[in-house]
């Protein structure tokens, strides 16, 4: 949700930012802008366009050589997407350059207060009344006039800040929003993602919330918005450049859908005991003694995450038999839930950053619970704040959609429920045959992306559709909720995804022959009710296109995937339906990587 990207050093900075912005803009992608300084006078020259970053690029002007800068790719939270909303924001001195993301809570107030004063607000941004703040100090360093500035705002930040009388410093903040430093040979950048760092430089500094960092080119510096230092060291990033390229494919959705058995296998690896019939799970924090006094688990996540929570807590029940259940973090964190000591808490997340999660994770932590991570990226903020958890080792998900996280999710929570199980009443025979069945995900995932083609006619053919019902049961379920979030934000056909046990409740009113349905019918103890469901359809005209183990006589069509044990069939189902959605958007000619108002990563509420 909105790129930062900065860079000091001795290289002309603005075909950089420019590169770095196309790395984010999955982040968000409205609107771009980047100041650059004017060698020796230190004057700030600053260009921004609505649009994409293709918009910015051609809009920078012959003569706009700089060694130092700051650029923003948005996704609009307040005030339209437009040049002039766009970021950065300059006082009207233009001394002081500011990019954000997040939210400033207190804006509205803040903008009366500043007007009241003569300060002429430029855009409808929250992020300008940052800038005339900072522009108004009287303060004696650009440090400290950012510490003022931020001592009044209220809300989630991650700012990057350029004064044209301080031309040897970016000044960064975070305080909800990710700002990851890049430590290179003689230059520094800053990022929100480090998608745009790793071209440059594997060595990075993650900010905690409430830190700041003055960049120059020779130097960096850390420090609290109290100003105590806080003498962070570099880490190495393990992520290759070259991930977070196309590789070939047409989109990054394709790419990412086609990795999914090598992520797998990834995930997997190093991590079963043969011995024992079971999994190590490192980080966890949680041994098997207390692992036994847990008494429930409770999955929170959103959107994505959310879904592969739900099919998280489906196997956690069926393997270690402890009730467990997923709910959005969104609405958790929100209703003042009862915290009790014996639960476990589960916050699932691809990015770690999501902010509805991390503010339940906090929230959860402030009441004394004991809070696990599943994560995919690697000292993220969830990953930093929870007290242990397992990283999904899905590599870096560039597309606004999930797809190879997903699956990975739903990997690493069967590896964490045979844990579980294990350490309780799972028998070592069912234990061997989960193992068994792990094993044989990554030449099933194979066998189904062999199956593209087939499934691209299918989808050509149901591109048509005004709407379309996704059903499942029980483990079918978060399988039809998940494929018909794909459907609709990438292809905008309006979807809704029911239990096939609610249809007579309701849904079935609305079936008819312009509406097919997905169903979801794996060959388990629910076969004949879940065919039973499709029978009620047909009797209503309904198309129906089955996913299951066999051909459904009822159905259309049906999309064959191999079996597998029946807890762990629900990994499998989903995927063939990610390249449903896929190959519908991609005949609806739809932007798959970048879904209208969307954006990857919601690090605001
Ligand atoms: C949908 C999608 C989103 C995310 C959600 C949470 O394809 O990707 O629904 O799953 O915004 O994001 P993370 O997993 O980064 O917390």
């Amino acid at each position: 949700m909105c790129g930062i990207v900065g860079y000091i050093g001795k290289r002309d900075v603005a075909p950089l930012l420019l590169e770095g912005l196309a790395r984010l803009e999955y982040r968000g992608y409205d609107s771009a802008g980047m100041v650059v300084n004017t060698p020796k006078s230190g004057a700030l020259k600053m260009v921004k366009a609505k649009g994409r970053v293709r918009d910015l690029e051609a809009r920078v002007p012959k003569r706009f050589a700089g060694t130092t800068g700051i650029a923003h790719t948005r996704w609009a939270t307040h005030g339209a997407p437009s040049d002039v909303n766009s970021h950065p924001h300059l006082d009207p001195e233009n001394k002081v350059a500011v990019v954000h993301n997040g939210i400033v809570d207190n804006a509205a107030e803040l903008r009366v207060k500043l007007e009241a004063e003569g300060v002429v607000f430029a855009s409808d941004t929250d992020t300008e009344v940052i800038t005339h703040l900072i522009a108004r100090s009287a303060a004696d360093s650009l440090e400290e006039k950012v510490r003022e500035a931020l001592k009044v705002i209220e809300g989630t930040y991650g700012i990057a800040v350029m004064h044209a009388d301080f031309a040897d410093r970016i000044v960064v903040a975070r305080n909800g929003s990710p700002v990851i430093l890049g430590i290179g040979e003689k230059e520094m950048l800053v990022a929100s993602d480090v998608a745009a760092l790793i071209a440059h430089t594997r060595q990075v500094v993650t900010l905690n919330d409430g830190e700041m960092a003055t960049l120059k080119a020779d130097d960096f510096r850390t420090y609290t918005t109290s100003g105590t230092l806080t003498n962070t060291t570099p880490e190495t990033v393990e992520w290759e450049a070259a991930s977070f390229d196309m590789g070939g494919h047409d989109t990054y959705m394709h790419k990412e859908m086609s990795e999914q058995a090598e992520a797998v296998d990834r995930v997997l690896r190093g991590r079963i005991d043969d011995r024992f019939s079971t999994v190590h799970l490192g980080g966890l924090n949680l041994d098997a003694r207390e692992a036994r006094g847990v008494r429930r688990i409770k999955i929170l996540g959103c959107g994505t995450s959310y879904h592969a929570g739900m099919i998280g807590a489906g196997l956690i029940e069926e393997l270690a038999r402890i009730p467990a259940d997923a709910e959005p973090a969104s609405e958790f964190r929100y209703r003042n839930p009862v915290v009790d000591p014996d639960t476990l808490y589960i916050a699932v997340s691809q990015s770690g950053e999501t902010y509805d999660v991390l503010a339940a994770v906090q929230e959860l932590k402030r009441k004394g619970a004991r809070v696990l991570g599943v994560v995919n990226v690697v000292g993220s903020a969830i990953a930093r704040e929870a007290d242990g958890g397992t990283y999904v080792h899905a590599g870096p998900e560039v597309c606004v959609v999930s797809t190879k996280c997903f699956t990975n999710t739903v990997v690493a929570f069967a590896l964490l429920a045979l844990h579980l199980g294990r350490i309780r009443d799972l028998s070592v025979a069912d234990g061997k045959r989960i193992i068994e069945g792990l094993r044989k995900l990554p030449g099933q995932i194979e066998e189904i992306l062999a199956m593209e083609p087939e499934i691209e006619k299918l989808a050509q053919e149901y591109a048509g559709a005004q709407s379309m019902m996704f059903i499942g049961r029980v483990r079918g379920y978060p399988v039809a909720l998940e494929a018909s979030l794909k459907l609709k934000e990438i292809s905008y056909i309006h979807a809704e995804a029911y239990p096939a046990s609610e249809l007579k409740h309701g849904p079935l009113a609305l079936i008819e022959p312009a509406l097919p349905t997905v169903a979801i019918v794996p060959n388990d103890d629910l076969l004949e009710k879940n065919r039973a469901a499709l029978e009620e359809i047909k009797a209503r005209s309904g198309r129906i296109l089955a996913v299951a183990h066999q051909h459904q006589e009822k159905a259309d069509h049906t999309i064959v995937v191999p079996k597998n044990e029946d807890e762990l069939d629900p990994i499998l189902m989903g995927i063939p339906l990610q390249l449903f959605a896929y190959h519908t958007a991609l005949a609806m000619g739809r932007d798959i990587d970048k879904p209208r108002n969307l954006a990857k990563s919601v690090t605001v509420e």
